[in-house]
C-alpha cells in the first residue's frame, strides 16, 4: 500500500464494476458507437472498458479529447482547458464520452457541449466515479461505476500533481498539511 493512501476500492472491485458496466453499454449502444475518452485521467478505465467491451463483441472507434481544469490542486480552477484538437469524425455519431471522475461536472458538461456543437448525434455519459456532492453544474451521468464521498481521490489513472496514476486501485490521499484522517468510506457504493 502506497504511504499517504488509503484503500476506498480494490483492483478486483473496480474489475468486476468495469464488467457491469460494459454489460449495460452494450445493452444500449450499437457497436459502432465512438468512444471519446477524456486525457488524461480517464486512460486506464478505458483501457480496460474497451476491453470488456471487445468480449461482448462490441468494437467502438476511439478517439481523444485533453481537457484540464485542475492545474496541480486539488480543487478545480472552473476553468475547462481543451488542449490539442478534438476528434475529426464527430458528426452523426453516437457518442459515449468516458471520464474517470465527476466532480464539480464542468468538465464533462464543457466536452458534451463541444460534442454537440461539432454534430454529435447523441452524446451518452460514462463515467467511473461520481461525486454529487460537489455537483455545479447540472450533468447526469448514464453510467457510473461507484458513487462516492466528498473525498480526494487517486489511483487507477487518476492523480494528485500528477503522482499516482499508476496504483492499481482507488484509494483517498491524507493530506499532509490537513492532518485530517481519512473521511469514512462505508457510504461509497455502487449505484
Ligand atoms: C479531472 C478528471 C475529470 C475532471 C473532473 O481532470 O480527470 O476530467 O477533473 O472534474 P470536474 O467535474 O470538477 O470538472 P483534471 O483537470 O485533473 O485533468 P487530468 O484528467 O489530466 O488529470
Amino acid at each position: 500500500m502506497q504511504d499517504n493512501v488509503s484503500l476506498l476500492y480494490t483492483e478486483d472491485r473496480i474489475a468486476a464494476r468495469v464488467r457491469a458496466l460494459s454489460h449495460e453499454i452494450a445493452a444500449d449502444l450499437p457497436s459502432d458507437f465512438l468512444m471519446v475518452v477524456v486525457l488524461k485521467g480517464a486512460f486506464v478505465f478505458a483501457a480496460d472498458l474497451i476491453r470488456e467491451l471487445h468480449e461482448l463483441n462490441i468494437h467502438p472507434e476511439v478517439g481523444f479529447i485533453t481537457l484540464s481544469s485542475y492545474g496541480s490542486g486539488t480543487t478545480s480552477s472552473g476553468i475547462v482547458r481543451v488542449i490539442g484538437t478534438l476528434p475529426d469524425n464527430i458528426a452523426g455519431r453516437r457518442v459515449l464520452l468516458v471520464d474517470d471522475i465527476l466532480d464539480t461536472r464542468r468538465t464533462l458538461a464543457h466536452a458534451r457541449d463541444l460534442l454537440l456543437k461539432e454534430g454529435a448525434a447523441e452524446v451518452r455519459l460514462c463515467v467511473l466515479l461520481d461525486k454529487p456532492s460537489r455537483q455545479e453544474v447540472t450533468v447526469t451521468a448514464d453510467y457510473v461505476g461507484f458513487t462516492i464521498d466528498d473525498v480526494f481521490v487517486v489511483g487507477y489513472g487518476i492523480d494528485f500533481a500528477e503522482a499516482y496514476r499508476g496504483l492499481p486501485y482507488i484509494g483517498i490521499v491524507q493530506q499532509e498539511d490537513t492532518a485530517e484522517p481519512a473521511p469514512s468510506t462505508e457510504r461509497a457504493d455502487e449505484r
